[in-house]
């Protein structure tokens, strides 16, 4: 018997059609990937948290939820979702984070504004110091932290990072606890947040954290919103202790016109766009799942509801 597989995303139907039934083909597994069907009947639903479908109670045979984004704080909640749920941990995702991070440090580091905008025509011959002489800090050494982390290191950056748990990766000092989430704010010159959003990330970046960064640190946070206190963090920029902010994610999105982040001169506005996830090697990553979950290895990229990612 097919597996009968159910895309509950609709508006992404037409990306994800195609590269998922490429992968089926490469993986050789028989299923039907259907946009409707007998609820009783589904194995696997391919999902977004902006699907229609909302209840899993009639789900009964469902084995697993595989979310298409990466981060879940709008699924985690719901009481109906008794089955496993795997979040989307893509390779394609993974190197537009990395290309995004590097891009705002390399802005920032090199200081390129000043020359990007040069109304007057000054010629100022300030070197930047190289990279080894500017400390970064990522808060978040999952699947994405530890990516831009690697290809900081690799550009000669003092890398630390932070997490819940005590990590170990080549080049980079890494801290974890309160105390050492001190220790890795008062040496950033620049901060990358790449937390998830949870109940114990909520405002972490609260007046009294940013406080703890040196005079002029930047901070780019392509994370979630809700990491950062925005009172705080506009204060800080307003009195010139944070030097400036690039924002991919905002507790409100699309951000609403007449945000003060749209019109502070220290506030660089993305709109999430650092990664989106890419169908091709997405849809091969949804496939794999599904051929453990057939096989009896365990899922991939399984999220634990008490921590909440
Ligand atoms: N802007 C965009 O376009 C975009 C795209 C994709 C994702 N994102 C965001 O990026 C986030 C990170 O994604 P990911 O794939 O890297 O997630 P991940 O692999 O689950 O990594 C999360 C990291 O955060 C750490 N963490 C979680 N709660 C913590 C806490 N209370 N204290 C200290 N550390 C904590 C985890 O620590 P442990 O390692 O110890 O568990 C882990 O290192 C997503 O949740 C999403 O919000 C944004």
């Amino acid at each position: 018997m097919p597996l009968t597989l159910l895309f509950a995303a609709p508006s992404l139907w037409p990306d994800f059609e195609g590269p998922l039934r490429r992968a089926l083909r490469e993986a050789d597994l028989a299923a039907d990937l259907v946009t409707a069907a007998a609820p009783d009947r589904v194995d696997y639903i391919i999902f977004a948290p902006a699907s229609p479908l909302q209840d899993f109670t009639p789900y009964t045979a469902c084995k697993a939820v595989l979310n298409l984004w990466a981060g879940v704080e709008r699924i985690t909640g719901n009481p109906t979702l008794t089955q496993p749920l795997c979040r989307m941990v893509d390779p394609g995702l993974t190197e537009g984070m990395v290309e995004w991070v590097v891009g705002h440090t390399l802005r920032h580091h090199l200081g390129m504004d000043r020359h990007i905008v040069n109304p007057r025509h000054l010629w100022d011959p300030t070197c930047p110091p190289l990279a080894r002489d500017r400390p970064v800090t990522v808060l978040g050494m999952g699947a994405l932290g530890s990516a831009c982390a690697q290809a900081l290191t690799a550009l000669h950056f003092p890398v630390t990072g932070w997490s819940r748990s005590a990590k170990s990766l080549p080049g980079i000092a890494t801290l974890h606890g309160e105390a050492g989430l001190t220790e890795a704010l008062s040496s950033a010159r620049i901060l990358i947040t790449l937390l998830p959003r949870t109940s114990d990330t909520e405002n972490l970046l609260n007046a009294r954290r940013l406080g703890l960064l040196p005079r002029g640190a930047v901070v780019l946070n392509p994370g979630r919103g809700a990491l950062i206190d925005d009172d705080a963090l506009l204060a800080a920029l307003t009195s010139g202790h944070i030097g400036h902010a690039s924002l991919d994610v905002f507790r409100t999105e699309p951000l609403p016109v007449g945000h003060p982040f749209w019109s502070h001169p220290g506030v660089t506005v993305t709109p999430h766009v650092a990664a989106d996830t890419r169908p091709d090697s997405a849809a091969r990553v949804i496939v794999q799942n599904i051929a453990r979950g057939e096989a009896g290895l365990p899922f991939l990229h399984l999220v634990d509801r008490d921590r909440g990612y």
